[in-house]
């Protein structure tokens, strides 16, 4: 099995003097207590990415990104191809977030298509998939799953899978460690169903309310192989016990 992954995403959070902290900080921790266990990434906005880039020169911390578009180049302003971030120095990217899918009408289709153009750039995509609570409340936890997974995720995936319960995020309540290990075993099942041998292997990350209090217990569970830590990826301390805490 692969090494934990921690991967903290700043969301629209981040100018250039407080990113510079943030990263300083990180860096900083990880040289006086260094996690060799643990693969850890940031994932800031895009125009933190040269910027955080360069303060990473070194560090023990892969650069990642929140989105990237389908197409290569070409005429879609405003958006960044897969190229442009490997350009920037990225070697992952987060794709169908929920807030993404609720913000931008992303859907498994479109998830898929960037997965593959992202693959095909060389980055790692974070693929990430999830129930709202009214679907948790009508038992639609596990048919949500299996529709995203076979949906956004493409013949020959060799990612990372996040699963983050929209109820979960940025709310404080983090699913129940029975919870996670029931449905995160579920996702195990239906990646082999759908890539067999290699879905045995395939990571797949909780996230969701991830803090420093249950990192611990949260990254022992069966089958998690690391989190995708929102807001306490903002705040280097708890990050860092985050990260210290992957087993
Ligand atoms: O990508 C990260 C997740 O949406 C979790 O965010 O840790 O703030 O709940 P959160």
């Amino acid at each position: 099995m692969s090494k934990p992954l921690v991967v903290g995403n700043w969301k629209m959070n981040g100018l250039r003097a407080d990113s510079t902290a943030r990263v300083k900080a990180l860096v900083d921790g990880l040289r006086a207590q260094p996690a060799a266990g643990v693969d850890v990434a940031i994932c800031p906005p895009f125009t933190q990415l040269a910027l955080v880039g360069s303060l990473l020169e070194d560090a023990p911390v892969a650069l990642g990104a929140q989105d990237c578009h389908k197409a290569e180049r070409g005429a879609h302003t405003g958006d960044i191809s897969p190229e442009m971030l490997t350009d920037a120095g990225a070697a992952y990217v987060i794709l169908g977030h929920s807030e993404r899918r609720r913000d931008h009408g992303e859907i498994d289709e479109t998830v898929r298509e960037k997965v593959v153009a992202a693959a095909k750039a060389g980055l790692t995509p974070i693929v990430c998939i999830g129930e709202t609570e009214d679907q948790r409340q009508s038992g639609e936890t596990e048919s949500v799953l299996g529709w995203q997974i076979k949906g956004s995720l493409p013949d020959g995936f060799t990612g990372v899978v996040a699963y983050e319960p929209v109820w979960a995020i940025g709310t404080g309540l983090a699913a129940t460690s029975e919870d996670i290990e029931a449905t995160v075993g579920f996702i195990r099942a239906e990646l082999v169903r759908q890539f067999n041998e290699s879905g045995k292997t395939l990571r797949i990350l909780y996230g969701g309310s991830v803090d420093a209090g249950n990192a611990g217990s949260i990254l022992t569970i069966p089958n998690v192989g690391g989190a995708l830590v929102g807001g306490a990826s903002l705040k280097p301390d708890a990050f860092l016990s985050i990260i210290h805490a992957a087993p």
